[in-house]
């Protein structure tokens, strides 16, 4: 389905959500402040935005769709930006343990197979102290935001995605899988059982996304 929608994938993210996404990758970007120094690993990079909206350092992109990784690989040499990109599954990442300062995931763990199971391999690849930062869009918790949120899904994001993408049936998968995920508490809490202290839990744009962000204490 990613490798369907690869193509058009930007274009349809800015027009989408009005370019609101550009700037709730910023907001992840920024909670990385509360990481120690180091390498940032961005799991489900996709076309590679939060990468290359973090700073030069050595970072790393990772997804499994290496036509979405095709993509950021080619963004990244158009603006002169060293990136390593790596194919790879976030529920078996091919990366050591302790290998990163932080890991960043936008609008990917809702597509992860084993969510849990997912952030427990995201832990692994992380050092003590490090970082999680998960952006991710959510059902909103205010009924009219709610109401306005899932009308623009059906009646602008499935049909414009239909119209626009290579993949007629993504962007209807796009709002259910919303509608059917956690919200962000329950990524919070889902953080914390695999060993997180939740620092931010923040609702972006009327709780259309929620970020949070999780330090690794002891490694379980
Ligand atoms: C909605 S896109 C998000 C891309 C990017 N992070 C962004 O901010 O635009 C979701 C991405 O997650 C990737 N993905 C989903 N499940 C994955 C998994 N288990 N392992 C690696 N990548 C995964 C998909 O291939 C896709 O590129």
């Amino acid at each position: 389905m990613f490798a369907g929608v690869a193509r058009r994938y930007d274009l349809l993210n800015r027009l989408l959500s009005l370019r609101r996404d550009v700037a709730w990758r910023r907001e992840l970007v920024g909670a990385l402040a509360l990481a120690p120094p180091g390498r940032v690993l961005d799991c489900a990079t996709g076309t590679g935005d939060v990468v290359l909206t973090l700073p030069q350092g050595g970072h790393v992109g990772t997804d499994f769709c290496l036509d979405m990784l095709a993509l950021a690989r080619r963004k990244a040499s158009q603006r002169g930006r060293a990136v390593a990109w790596v194919g790879g599954d976030a529920l078996a990442l091919p990366f050591r343990d302790a290998s990163f300062a932080a890991v960043t995931v936008a609008f990917g763990v809702r597509n992860f197979a084993d969510f849990e199971g997912g952030l427990a391999e995201l832990r692994r690849v992380l050092v003590a102290g490090g970082v999680l930062a998960i952006l991710e869009f959510q059902d909103p918790p205010w009924r009219a935001v709610r109401w306005v949120s899932r009308v623009w899904g059906r009646l602008v994001v499935a049909p414009v995605g239909r119209l626009l993408s290579d993949d007629g049936d993504a962007y209807a998968y796009l709002p259910a899988s919303v509608v059917n995920f956690a919200d962000g508490k329950q990524v919070a809490a889902a953080m914390e059982r695999v060993g997180f202290e939740v620092l931010v839990h923040r609702n972006l744009s009327l709780g259309i996304a929620a970020l949070t962000v999780g330090r690794l204490g002891e490694v379980l």
